[in-house]
């Protein structure tokens, strides 16, 4: 059973798409043991609590310096003997260190397709703004491994989304959000936990 720690900012729906799928038998092997938010009231941790997930507030605003903060966090995991780490909507950059203990052990997922759309700046809503101003006619999401940089991990899967002439940030993002991340997610994770996700020569060739 392979042990999966999700980090969270905010309301969750990606963490929520997770839970649908392993109580619906779709994902087995792997459960999740901790969700664990920078912010005390997000709604992701209630959606932990209702299925009595530990849901834990890691915060800066705890500690008085960054360093301590990341020590915690890793602190954290370490202690809960994680394999997998998933930033599902977490929005602090993660450590250098916690990289380097979980290599290739985190994913993300991002939504545009990388490598469009992606690095400082290109977080929620202003992904898709961005992509709106650009003009172009087809976007969606990715979920990658976490390296040191930002969304330049090895890419695992990528689903697309079109486009459409009334699009507004909101409802593109909404048709992302249901169309790919709540889809690619949840797939990504029922491979790792079928062990069909390898790397070779820093690609991710995903098994049948
Ligand atoms: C998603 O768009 C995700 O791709 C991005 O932040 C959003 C999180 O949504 N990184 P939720 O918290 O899973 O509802």
């Amino acid at each position: 059973m392979l042990r999966f720690a999700v980090l969270v900012s905010g309301g969750g729906t990606n963490l929520e798409a997770v839970f649908q799928k392993m109580e619906q038998g779709q994902i087995t092997g792997g459960q999740i043991c901790v969700v664990i938010s920078n912010h005390a009231n997000a709604y992701a941790l209630e959606r932990a609590k209702r299925r009595n997930v530990d849901a834990v507030c890691i915060s800066p605003k705890m500690y008085q310096s960054r360093d301590e903060f990341h020590e915690a966090l890793l602190n954290e995991l370490k202690s809960r003997n994680i394999d997998y780490v998933i930033l599902a909507g977490y929005l602090l950059q993660i450590s250098q260190s916690l990289v380097e203990y979980f290599p290739n052990r985190i994913i993300n997922i991002h939504p545009s397709l990388i490598p469009s759309f992606c690095g400082k700046g290109f977080y929620g809503i202003h992904v898709h703004e961005k992509v709106l101003e650009r003009g172009v006619k087809i976007t969606g999401a990715t979920v990658h491994f976490v390296d040191c940089g930002m969304d330049t991990g090895p890419i695992i899967m990528q689903k697309a989304a079109v486009v459409q002439e009334d699009d507004t940030p909101e409802t593109l993002q909404k048709r992302v959000m249901e169309e790919c991340e709540w889809v690619i997610l949840p797939d990504a994770i029922k491979k790792l936990c079928q062990d069909k996700i390898r790397i070779v020569d820093h690609h991710v060739i995903v098994e049948e």
